[in-house]
């Protein structure tokens, strides 16, 4: 790999919190700021470094536009990670993912089968940057973006990954099925269980609750996680 791919993430440079993290302990030169370049998987000891350099990130154009890096909130060991497209307007301004209208309501989602947000789940998006205007991410984007979800994955090693829409279906697994024929059913990725789920936007849009409803099938989905989490921990 030609060496001006590479250069120094700056921790220094946009870091708000995570402070406290030992840059020495990891090897900032292999981390490339060219977003076509992979961050390489197992290269951070643990979240907070891992927060540390996400928040000075400057892999893609994303960068010159946010606000904040929203990294991620909730337990880093969670049963359950949550994936969701990309920080909105609240997320960019607080630096927190779904703290806006879309965060209520899967707040409701989760505590109606008492999921505790802060010690059963851990919240992440597939880009950590807005994208203005809320657009879709781009291919680009959620390349450079991806390898800091991987080893979000790999450090909170969840029992449960639910994908909240088909952007993060497709950009984690691959699959470019709509939302609707895939919720609710179980995938495999990489050895981890997986279910696509409806974005909690989408049932924003669509507020029935009538049976058959995608509010509904929600209820659905999220009484069939909670079964399988309880199942899988003993709970
Ligand atoms: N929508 C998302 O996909 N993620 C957020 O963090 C907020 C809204």
């Amino acid at each position: 790999m030609a060496d001006e791919q590479f250069s120094l993430f700056n921790a220094g440079n946009g870091a708000t919190d995570g402070a406290n993290a030992d840059p020495s302990a990891t090897d900032f030169d292999a981390i490339p700021t060219t977003g076509s370049v992979p961050i390489p998987p197992g290269i951070y000891p643990d979240l907070e470094i891992l927060g540390t350099h996400c928040r000075g990130c400057q892999r893609c154009d994303l960068a010159a536009t946010r606000t904040n890096v929203v990294v991620s909130r909730g337990s880093p060991t969670a049963p359950v990670l949550i994936i969701g497209e990309g920080p909105g307007q609240q997320e960019d301004e607080q630096g927190l993912p779904f703290v806006g209208k879309s965060g209520q309501l899967l707040e409701k989602i989760l505590e109606s089968v008492r999921f505790n947000t802060e010690t059963d789940v851990y919240i992440c998006n597939i880009v950590k940057c807005r994208p203005p205007e809320n657009r879709v991410p781009t291919t680009a984007e959620v390349a450079a973006c991806k390898g800091y979800l991987l080893e979000q994955i790999r450090l909170v090693d969840p029992k449960i990954i639910l994908l909240t829409g088909a952007t993060a279906l497709k950009a984690l697994l691959g699959v470019k099925l709509g939302i609707s024929k895939v919720r609710g059913q179980w995938m495999e990725w990489d050895g981890r269980l997986c279910m696509p789920i409806f974005h909690p936007a989408y049932l924003l849009r669509n507020p029935s609750r009538d049976k058959g409803s995608p509010k509904w099938l929600m209820w659905q989905d999220i009484q069939a996680v909670k079964a399988k989490v309880d199942e899988l921990t003993g709970g």
